[in-house]
């Protein structure tokens, strides 16, 4: 089986020259993230890529640990923060279910990760046993069952010749209910268009809620 990390090693440079694909959608996720981060918070972002989200969120947090399997992918992240001078992110090599999860977060971030995991359920697990109670669990992702059918067609032959990474396929509800199902509390869900990619954050309770059947 070909290493998942080669596709994105093989497309970084490219990825890091190229801005957010719509501008000012990224900005609204920014802000709407950035409203709920406090000075004392540490955040992980799982799938950092080029860093660039990690490095905005950088000043408005203590500390950012920012993870992803590509070494290429992390290194354009690394020589960035070095010319803006940020200090406080740290980029770690190590796929998602490599990462510790002994050691809670108040955010975790997975932007444009969770359709590129095969067992995308499994990371939601992850991603709650990382959120410490009273955290938050931000995931922006395109929802194959939504795509059009020219795109839902050809992408899967395209993954086949290398061309673009395999991806689940969930819709918008389905991503939902399963964050609801771990546990969590949806406090903002959106989506610009009905193709887009499905914008939610959600935060741990502090207390599990057990409701009577
Ligand atoms: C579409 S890019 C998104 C990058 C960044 N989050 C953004 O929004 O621009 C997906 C990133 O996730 C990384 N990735 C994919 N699967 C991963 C996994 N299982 N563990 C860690 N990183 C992964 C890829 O290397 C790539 O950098």
């Amino acid at each position: 089986m070909t290493n998942p990390a080669r596709f994105w090693d093989r497309i970084s440079a490219r990825y890091a020259r190229q801005p957010p694909a719509d501008e000012a959608s990224y900005a609204r996720k920014l802000a709407q993230t950035r409203a709920r981060l406090q000075p004392d918070w540490e955040l992980l972002e799982i799938g950092c890529g080029t860093g660039t989200t990690a490095i905005a969120h950088a000043p408005h947090v203590k500390r950012v640990r920012a993870v992803d399997f590509s070494e290429k992918m992390l290194a354009h992240g690394r020589e960035r923060a070095a010319r803006e001078a940020v200090e406080n992110v740290v980029f770690d090599c190590a796929a998602l279910d490599e990462i510790d999860t002994s050691r809670p977060w108040d955010a975790v971030l997975m932007l444009s990760l969770l359709h590129l995991i095969p067992d995308w359920r499994g990371a939601l697990d992850r991603a709650w046993a990382l959120t410490r109670p009273g955290g938050i669990f931000v995931s922006s992702t395109a929802c194959m069952a939504t795509m059009s059918l020219p795109l839902r067609m050809v992408l899967p032959l395209l993954a086949r010749l290398g061309l673009a990474p395999r991806l689940s396929s969930f819709s918008p509800d389905e991503l939902a209910a399963a964050i609801a199902a771990r546990g969590f509390e949806i406090e903002e869900r959106w989506q610009p268009g009905p193709r887009d990619a499905v914008f939610i954050i959600a935060r741990r309770p502090t207390e599990r809620v057990v409701r009577e059947s």
